[in-house]
């Protein structure tokens, strides 16, 4: 059975910061309480041309750049949002053109904060079975736009941002070794986006009642998230056979400090070994594990052979750990120029969408 290495990352971060006193600006709030009560300093507002899909797309550049893996070897594309571009088509599907990725089957998968470990759990458990060789998994969000500005409660949270990881099969143990997802929908109430949906279609209504903004019970979603950190890692380390102690590095949804505080106290674990910065990106929801693993990468805590686990928790409710052997690219004498394979992609897309134009002249002619 082959394993599910991790061979690539890469993230796309917005430029546009906001500070707590930029936010304080907006509603009566303070840089003090924001920093007392979540650790959060600032974090990246996507510009107005960019989006889940753009900075999903840049991410994935990234991550195939450092695996030295050909879009156009990828066998699937996972993307993992609350925000996506649309609700259909996928967002993935639209990263699949965008990079070229010819031959990949391309999903949305919705878990919201739990989602990148969903995603990473589901690409490893598709390489393991042996039916894939090659998976892109990524976390964007924009939830930016889905912020209500003038609710403090939620305002001071969420920032944007992507991570993408490449996923590849291996005959040399290590990669993915365990992971639990688990659900609890009785709590679907505590953390939602109503409108736009089935149930609650966009009217002015909706629009009017603020349903197309986040809306959350914070204290409710803190207890549950104190509750889950701890024991799904625990759950996670018992599956792969191992123990705290076995552990290199933990890195948490980033969505408090005092969250992931909760969780190495209640774990007997320093904190040296959680990998924290929230307080430069805020909530990325989706996005935050992988961001927060490739800026440990950079910064050299986390390195080759380290065992490491995710873990998160988000709206749904849902949460999830996962246990991985770091890897690093897979040895080749290849170098992938993922930018020729952006030109390709456009060029391609584009005489793919003529070529369904002329089809389409001359279908209406036969009719
Ligand atoms: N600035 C100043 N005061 C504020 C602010 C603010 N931004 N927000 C709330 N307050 C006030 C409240 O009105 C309240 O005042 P009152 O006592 O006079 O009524 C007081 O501060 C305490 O408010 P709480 O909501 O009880 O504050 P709490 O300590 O719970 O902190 C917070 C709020 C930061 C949101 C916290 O509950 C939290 O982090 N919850 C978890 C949220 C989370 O992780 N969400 C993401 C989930 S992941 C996903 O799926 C997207």
């Amino acid at each position: 059975m082959p394993y599910a290495h991790i061979t690539g990352w890469g993230t796309s971060v917005p430029e546009p910061v906001l500070t707590n006193d930029d936010i304080a600006k907006m509603v009566d709030t303070n840089d003090e309480w924001i920093r007392g009560r979540t650790g959060i300093r600032e974090r990246h507002i996507a510009r107005e041309d960019q989006s889940t899909a753009t900075l999903a797309v840049e991410a994935s550049l990234k991550a195939l750049e450092l695996a030295n893996l050909a879009p156009t070897e990828l066998d699937l594309i996972i993307v993992s949002s609350s925000s996506p571009e649309y609700i259909f088509p996928a967002t993935a599907c639209l990263v699949q053109d965008q990079i070229g990725a010819t031959k990949a089957g391309a999903f949305d998968l919705l878990a919201a904060c739990s989602g990148f470990i969903y995603a990473t759990n589901m690409a490893a458990q598709s390489i393991r079975s042996g039916s894939i060789k090659n998976a892109l998994v990524i976390g964007s969000e924009t939830l930016s736009r889905f912020v209500d500005w003038k609710d403090r409660g939620t305002c001071i949270l969420f920032g944007d941002g992507a991570g993408a990881f490449v996923l590849q099969a291996s005959d040399k143990p290590g990669g993915v070794l365990s992971a639990v997802m688990h659900s609890d929908g009785s709590g679907a109430d505590t953390l939602t986006l109503l409108g736009g949906g089935a149930r609650h279609p966009a009217t002015e209504t909706t629009v009017l009642e603020g349903k197309h903004f986040i809306q959350m019970d914070g204290k409710a979603v803190f207890r549950f998230a104190t509750r889950v950190m701890g024991s799904a890692t625990r759950e996670a380390l018992e599956l792969a056979g191992m123990t705290t102690d076995d552990v290199d590095l933990i890195i948490p949804h980033q969505a408090n400090y005092r969250i992931i505080e909760t969780a190495a106290k209640y774990l007997k674990m320093p904190m040296e070994k959680f990998v924290v910065n929230v307080d430069r990106y805020g909530n990325t929801s989706t996005a935050s594990i992988p961001i927060a693993a490739v800026e440990a990468f950079e910064k050299g805590t986390l390195k080759s052979g380290n065992k490491v686990v995710f873990v998160g928790f988000g709206a749904g409710l849902t949460w999830g750990a996962l246990v991985a052997e770091w890897t690093g690219p897979i040895p080749t004498k290849k170098h992938v120029y993922t930018i020729q394979y952006r030109l390709f992609a456009r060029l391609r897309s584009f005489f793919r969408r003529a070529l369904r134009f002329i089809e389409g002249i001359f279908s209406r002619r036969e009719l």
